[in-house]
């Protein structure tokens, strides 16, 4: 996720756009960009860090135009300095574009575009979307707008973009699919935004386009909204927003960490999106296929990490074993780096870390590099320690992660270790062509399942109103759904502070059973497939013994609801993939309990978003 700020009117443009971006920084901060049209010519700044930074450095700039452009990235491709920040030029000179998504088709169209003479100076997509509309605009004989449409009918993928033309400075186009933009409508102004924070302190009234649109925002004129693939009119809607800042930036959601539960299905699509083509059977990963033989030829692979991804490493320990019979050991990175272990040149190491800078994991990493091993990233930030101290990698697109419970990290997380443990099944043909595509194709239907088990919602603030002053809880899964037992444990424990223990459901009788009673609420993940039946047996030892049994169960479940005080119903899936879908129920207990019990859900007491210290 990126930010994004245009403005055109009758101000300066410089202050409006540079608060814009300190409100959308939550969207992104590894890199900032203003791009001003002062009359003549078009001023750029750019910087690696924060918007801080780019307002320390634009001091040295001439700050005058009405007309402007801002971004605060995210980075997707190219690691965040000051060549990939954004915005970016056209070979001309002429346009300039700043863009939130992911075009992935870009290299495609790179080459091309360089075939006729372009060069690029960054490693983004976004550059050569720019380029490709200079490409048109100049071989059509069109004006920015119809140059922009002609272009984003050649483009796969998601954008939010704004650019303008240094030779037609009363107007900015726009365009989106995939990712947000909205236009604030002014008394003879208009400004260009992710969302509502930057212009609602000016006007609250505000256009949001669908995807598929774009516009013309043009001084003194009504806007001109068209659909994208065949420029059909579009009626704009101008909304009256009630909304006020602080929601604003939440997106309408309470805390970051509801907005980034709710993210999920979005997250998910974007993490697989340009890897994977399930009808033709494709993961394309360049961080495994250009190492393919180092996992092949792997005596095991070690997955090292902490906390959440620690259970995701967990998680793809059970995949990778079942799919591509590859032996796996999962570390905690902490206890990894100081026990002396046996690491050879024939090892794996796959680490994973959403902030990519948490110093246990990064210390795991440098020792298993020591003693010869291949090091493998899985990180939700580009250009992170991790991320460049890794031999290679893989990115999650979850986009910043701002509550310190990780959430969506976690799932995207896990869609990419099941990408990852599916080109190796397939490379080593451990498993059928047939379940291999089967595979493939639910794991495109993955963030339209997650949303069915987000409708859950209203359903589990209910049980969570029944259990939220429980002072412990057990949580118990089987399989593929043990780590989620775990990870919902640990969700409960720091955002509520209830004591909450995960264990294997067929743990229970080896000791914790003894906590059963009337007072322990304890979560089953029950789903129908893995190990069903011996599920129900282990629901039926604590019912015996007066224990509240919140069941996570597969829709249409009838026995478990005989058996159980709550059920929340889920939508069939495989095993291997259900972690993906009976986290979210789990994500969501956990908020609400602590909502309720006024605990500060972002921002929990004794906890830090990424653990830089040891
Ligand atoms: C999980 O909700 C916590 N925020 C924490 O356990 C976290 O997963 C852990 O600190 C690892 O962080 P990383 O993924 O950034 O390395």
């Amino acid at each position: 996720m990126c930010g994004i700020v245009g403005y055109i009117g009758y101000r300066e443009a410089y202050p409006i756009i540079m608060k814009g971006l300190q409100r959308l920084e939550y969207r992104g901060y590894d890199s900032a960009g203003i791009a001003l049209y002062d009359g003549q010519t078009i001023n750029l700044t750019k910087t690696p860090g924060k918007v801080d930074d780019l307002r320390d450095k634009s001091a040295s700039i001439s700050l005058a135009g009405s007309l402007g452009i801002g971004h605060t990235r995210w980075a997707t491709h190219g690691v965040p300095n000051e060549v990939n920040s954004h915005p970016h030029f056209s070979n001309s000179g002429d346009l300039v574009i700043i863009h939130n998504g992911i075009i992935e088709n870009y290299e495609a169209i790179k080459k091309e575009l360089g075939q006729r003479g372009y060069v690029f100076h960054s490693d983004t997509d976004t550059e050569v979307l720019v380029n490709l509309i200079e490409e048109v605009k100049s071989k059509e004989g069109v004006k920015l707008g119809k140059a922009v449409q002609i272009a984003l009918n050649q483009v796969v993928g998601a954008y939010a973009i704004a650019v303008f033309d240094r030779t037609k400075p009363d107007e900015i186009v726009v365009a989106k699919l995939g990712s947000p933009l909205a236009i604030g409508v002014g008394e003879n102004e208009f400004f260009i935004a992710s969302d509502a924070s930057p212009f609602i302190e000016y006007t609250n009234n505000a256009v949001y386009l669908e995807d598929e649109e774009m516009a013309v925002v043009r001084l003194g004129k009504e806007i001109r909204l068209r659909k994208i693939k065949d420029d059909a009119v579009a009626y704009p809607m101008v909304q009256e927003l009630q909304m006020n800042l602080e929601a604003i930036e939440k997106g309408g959601y309470e805390h970051f960490m509801l907005k980034e539960i709710y993210e999920q299905p979005h997250a998910i699509k974007d993490t697989y999106r340009g890897r994977l083509r399930a009808g033709e059977g494709i993961i394309r990963m360049a961080g495994i296929d250009q190492n393919l033989d180092r996992f092949l030829d792997a005596n095991r692979i070690i997955i090292a990490a902490c906390g959440t991804s620690w259970h995701a490493g967990l998680v793809a320990e059970y995949i990778f074993e079942d799919l591509a019979r590859i032996p796996v050991e999962v570390e905690y990175a902490s206890e990894f780096r100081y026990r002396n272990p046996v690491i050879t040149d024939k090892d794996v190491l796959i680490a994973i870390s959403q902030s990519g800078e948490t110093a246990d994991t990064l210390a795991a990493i440098k020792l298993a590099k020591e003693k010869g091993a291949f090091v493998f990233g899985v990180c939700n930030v580009v250009g992170s320690s991790i991320a460049r101290e890794t031999d290679a990698g893989a990115y999650t697109h979850a986009g910043p992660e701002i509550g310190v419970a990780s959430t969506k990290a976690f799932t995207t997380q896990i869609t990419v270790l099941t990408l990852i443990a599916l080109k190796l099944a397939k490379a080593k043909g451990t498993i059928p062509e047939e379940r291999y595509l089967e595979i493939l194709s639910e794991m495109e239907s993955i963030p339209t399942l997650v949303e069915k088990v987000l409708e859950t919602n209203p359903h589990i603030e209910i049980i969570a109103e029944a259990y939220k002053d429980s002072p412990n809880c057990l949580y118990l899964g089987r399989g593929y759904n043990f780590p989620v037992a775990l990870e919902g444990a640990l969700k409960l424990k720091e955002i509520s502070y209830i004591h909450a223990e995960g264990y294997p459901a067929a743990e229970m009788k080896h000791g914790p059973i003894a906590l059963i009673d009337e007072h322990m609420p304890v979560i089953v993940i029950a789903t129908k497939k893995g190990h069903y039946e011996k599920v129900v047996s282990n629901i039926q030892e604590i019912k015996s013994r007066k224990g509240k049994i919140i069941a996570i169960v597969t829709e249409g479940d009838e026995q478990v609801r005989d058996l159980a005080d709550h059920v929340v119903e889920i939508p069939e899936c495989s095993e291997s993939l259900s972690p993906l879908l009976t986290t979210i129920p789990l994500q969501l207990l956990s908020y609400h309990i602590a909502v309720m019990r006024g605990c500060n859900v972002d921002q929990p007491r004794n906890l830090a978003k990424s653990v830089t210290v040891e």
